[in-house]
């Protein structure tokens, strides 16, 4: 990362910031937490399950996990992807359709695959058990992804809007205002690619530093847009299915989205 790549993002953030009566944006010392001492962590506290997106671990690692008798489940967007994590010696893999709200998890290749159809593909020749992700907002989208042979299934967008979640309130207005089809494929908050709703910070950051040195330099923008409740500055996630999102506690929403014991 050359100064002038630097310098040039600060300046593009500069009045966003001077919007929210902030300084322009300065890059801090460290950019993102140290990874070593964090695994060191997980295999101290043993979790039951380790789950990771954004690449694939050693093959020490992998050991370790195991060793401890924690589950390790990595997270694919694409075949190659999955091919890859079966290799590593994953117990599980995520499969991240292209409809999924938040960062893409995947690393190598992602062209955005349907669900269903990446759930097919990577099951012909990979004996892994398939948490499927993206898009499922109902108990028949859920059923979908089991008949096509997911053992499980992860939802996001379909409790951004549940009482028990953290989404703040000019988030919730915006998920509640949005139009079907209103996400974005963004780099603007973090350096990678995201899906989310559509704002001004999608539609004006042209020259995103690479993660996580964009991540570091968004964060005030973003702790402050949240402080005055201006949706147009924030990192608004979600997926394709938002316009389907309904309030609700979780336990409702959980109903909506529970299949049927028989098809
Ligand atoms: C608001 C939001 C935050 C997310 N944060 C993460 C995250 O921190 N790590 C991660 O692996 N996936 C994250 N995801 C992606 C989800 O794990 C999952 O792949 C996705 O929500 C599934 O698609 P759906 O949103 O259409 O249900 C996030 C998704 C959303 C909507």
């Amino acid at each position: 990362m050359t100064p002038e790549e630097v310098a040039a993002s600060q300046t593009e953030l500069a009045p966003l910031h001077a919007e929210l009566g902030l300084p322009a944006p300065t890059l801090p010392e460290r950019v993102q937490e140290d990874f070593a001492a964090q695994f060191q962590a997980v295999l101290k506290v043993r979790p039951a399950a380790f789950s990771f997106a954004f690449g694939r671990l050693g093959a020490d690692r992998v050991a370790a996990l195991r060793g401890a008798g924690i589950l390790c489940i990595g997270t694919a967007t694409s075949h190659l992807e999955a091919s890859a994590l079966a290799r590593n010696g994953v117990d599980a893999v995520v499969l991240q359709g292209g409809a999924a709200g938040g960062h893409r998890g995947g690393w190598a290749h992602d062209d955005l695959t349907e669900l269903l159809f990446l759930i097919r593909s990577v099951l012909l020749d990979a004996n892994l058990p398939v948490i499927a992700a993206g898009g499922l907002m109902d108990a028949a989208d859920v059923r979908a992804a089991l008949n096509a042979g997911a053992s499980l299934v992860q939802c996001g967008t379909a409790f951004l809007r549940a009482t028990e979640a953290g989404t703040s309130a000019p988030y919730r207005a915006a998920l509640a205002a949005a139009e079907p089809g209103q996400t974005v494929l963004t780099c603007a908050f973090s350096g990678r690619l995201a899906r989310g709703l559509a704002n001004r910070v999608t539609a004006e950051v042209a020259s995103p530093l690479p993660y996580p040195l964009q991540n570091a330099l968004t964060r005030d923008l973003r702790a402050a847009a949240a402080r005055a409740g201006r949706a147009e500055f924030l990192s608004l996630w979600a997926g394709e299915g938002h316009a389907r999102g309904r309030e609700g506690t979780a336990a409702e929403l959980l109903r909506i989205l529970w299949p049927e014991e028989t098809e």
